[in-house]
């Protein structure tokens, strides 16, 4: 079956740039989203903005789905560290995803899905293995080559690679007490973003293989809201765009 990749960004600047890789683009527009559908590398890609938080995630991934047949979902933004060892600039690849703020105790667990028996949304072994790839492809050729020299030095970028998982909640973490929280319950949790999980449920009800791919630009702490918009726009737009072009180079 010819692929036809739906791409999904959490930050505007950002899928603009992902934007910037497709030819042949036509533009829909469909609940407030614009869609861009196209090529990238001679394979059909649909690219838009998810918008922010689990709802309107929800809504953009499964227009993907339903209205543009996507047959692989990536998602790409960035996410606060919680690990030890995270530092801004590094990238996360899912393994699961798992909703921070959902629980409907006493009825079921905490963080269970309601109706699907599980805390945790796998992502596809074989998209998540090519994510992988195509990071650890780009890394190797030095993250100047992506970001450029200037940015390199001013965030003091070393990026590496991290497989795991992502919590995802409707809520920018940014104090020590929520994020400590969040880790006392959750303690293998990567990192933290507001789509991730919301966007894995709607793949793993309409059966769509999907990967999450999370550039760290904060510690999730009381520092979190330090240059986070410096952040997007001098090095997550850039990675973006590379990694996109690196994963569909590879399909
Ligand atoms: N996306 C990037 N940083 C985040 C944070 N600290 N909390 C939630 N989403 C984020």
């Amino acid at each position: 079956m010819q692929r036809n990749i739906g791409i999904l960004g959490a930050m505007a600047q950002e899928i603009d740039e992902v934007k910037a890789l497709l030819t042949e683009k036509t533009n829909v527009k469909i609940a407030n989203r614009e869609f861009v559908v196209g090529k990238i590398n001679g394979v059909r890609c649909v690219v838009a903005f998810s918008k922010w938080g689990k709802v309107a995630a929800t809504i953009t991934a499964t227009l993907l789905v339903q209205e543009f047949a996507v047959t692989d979902l990536i998602f790409i933004g960035t996410a606060g560290a919680l690990a030890d060892g995270l530092k801004v600039g590094d990238i996360v690849v899912s393994k699961r995803l798992v909703q921070h703020d959902l629980d409907a105790r006493p009825m079921i667990s905490r963080f269970e899905l309601p109706l699907l028996n599980r805390i945790y949304v796998d992502s596809d072994p074989s998209l998540t293995e090519l994510a992988g790839r195509a990071v650890n492809n780009l890394l190797a050729q030095g993250a100047e080559k992506m970001v450029g020299e200037e940015a390199v030095k001013e965030f003091n970028l070393n990026p590496s690679l991290h497989y795991g998982d992502i919590a995802s909640g409707d809520q920018f973490i940014n104090s020590d007490e929520k994020r400590q929280e969040i880790l006392n319950l959750l303690p293998d949790i990567q990192c933290v973003e507001m789509e991730g999980a919301a966007v894995a449920q709607v793949c793993l009800e309409f059966g769509i293989p999907f990967t999450v791919i999370r550039i760290i630009s904060d510690t999730a702490d009381h520092n979190a809201r330090i240059d986070f918009n410096k952040f997007i726009v001098e090095v997550a737009n850039a990675y973006s765009r590379a990694i996109v072009g690196e994963i569909v180079r590879l399909v």
